[in-house]
């Protein structure tokens, strides 16, 4: 087993390569694939071969995946990211003999009317049209997104929110690293399509009274409509294209659809999923 993680550099990529030397496999198995190699030296220091992967550079991904048979693909994914940004990173796995590519997708992706999904629907689509051996990992949204809304009540005692009462059954990254880990090793989920999401879902004003313990004082949570929201971060500056972005990411999490009473997370975890107040303890204690 040769396993090349790419996007090694980002939180992602550095939890889940950790997962994986925790799992047991050793460092010879292990390549970390990074843009820029040198936002990956603490995994040099630690012993992992480092190389340069860049999703829109051909040579280095033919090079990259050169003898590998497990590809951890992390997916990219900016405001501004084209559609197709992960055509050619494909092309170049469908030519390598892997026993699997683990891509990091979002949560419901054929249907999800998130803002990324039609980039991630696009890579799905192109992996499967190419034959690629797959597991797609469709992850909710990230609990970390909703750390900085926690502490920002702490400080402030104000949590502001368009969500409504919507239900948010977000993830952390340390439940999808480790899972993902455990995917990679494990032959029997290879093939499998896995929507993983948190076992707790929250609402922004869950999030207010969390907040509140912590403040040990009064936090006020002041829903607003979406039209107020996207007046305020008008006013606060935001480029209309990412006004767009966020305004859609709003709208879908208003309507309820990052909501689900699916476990198939911690089923393959074999424990619950770390909660956005776990998050707090573990951000506070660091
Ligand atoms: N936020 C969510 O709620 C959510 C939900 C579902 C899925 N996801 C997906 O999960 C992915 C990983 O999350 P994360 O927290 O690890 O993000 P992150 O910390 O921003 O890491 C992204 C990584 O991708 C690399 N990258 C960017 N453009 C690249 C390119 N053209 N070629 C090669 N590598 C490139 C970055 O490299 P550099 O260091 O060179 O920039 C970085 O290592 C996200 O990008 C998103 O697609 C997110």
């Amino acid at each position: 087993m040769k396993i090349l993680v790419s996007g090694a550099s980002g939180h992602l990529g550095h939890l889940i390569i950790r997962n994986l030397l925790e799992r047991g496999v050793s460092k010879e198995q292990i390549v970390a694939g990074a843009r820029h190699t040198n936002r990956a030296r603490d995994l040099e220091a630690q012993g992992i071969k480092v190389i340069p992967f860049d999703y829109d550079q051909p040579a280095t991904l033919e090079a990259g995946l050169k003898g590998i048979t497990h590809f951890m693909m992390i997916s990219v994914s900016q405001n501004d990211t084209p559609v197709h940004q992960h055509d050619l990173v494909i092309e170049a796995a469908a030519k390598a003999n892997l026993e699997v590519l683990v891509f990091t997708s979002i949560f419901r992706a054929k249907e999800s009317n998130l803002p990324l999904a039609p980039i991630m629907r696009a890579a799905e689509e192109e992996i499967e049209a190419l034959g690629i051996p797959h597991v797609f990992l469709r992850d909710n949204a990230y609990l970390e997104m909703y750390l900085s809304n926690v502490m920002q009540a702490i400080q402030t005692g104000q949590l502001v929110s368009s969500a409504g009462d919507a239900k948010i059954a977000g993830v952390s990254r340390f439940d999808i690293a480790e899972a993902a880990a455990i995917v990679l090793t494990h032959p029997e989920y290879y093939g499998q399509t896995l929507e993983l999401a948190g076992d707790q879902a929250f609402t922004f004003k869950d999030l207010a009274q969390l907040a509140q313990t912590y403040r040990k004082a009064p936090v006020t949570y002041q829903p607003i409509t979406l039209a107020q929201s996207h007046q305020m971060m008008k006013q606060a500056g935001f480029p209309k294209h990412d006004l767009a972005v966020m305004d859609q990411l709003e709208k879908v999490t208003a309507s309820g659809a990052l909501n689900t009473d699916d476990h198939t997370l911690s089923e393959i975890l074999g424990h619950a999923t770390l909660t956005i107040d776990d998050l707090v303890k573990r951000y506070l204690m660091s």
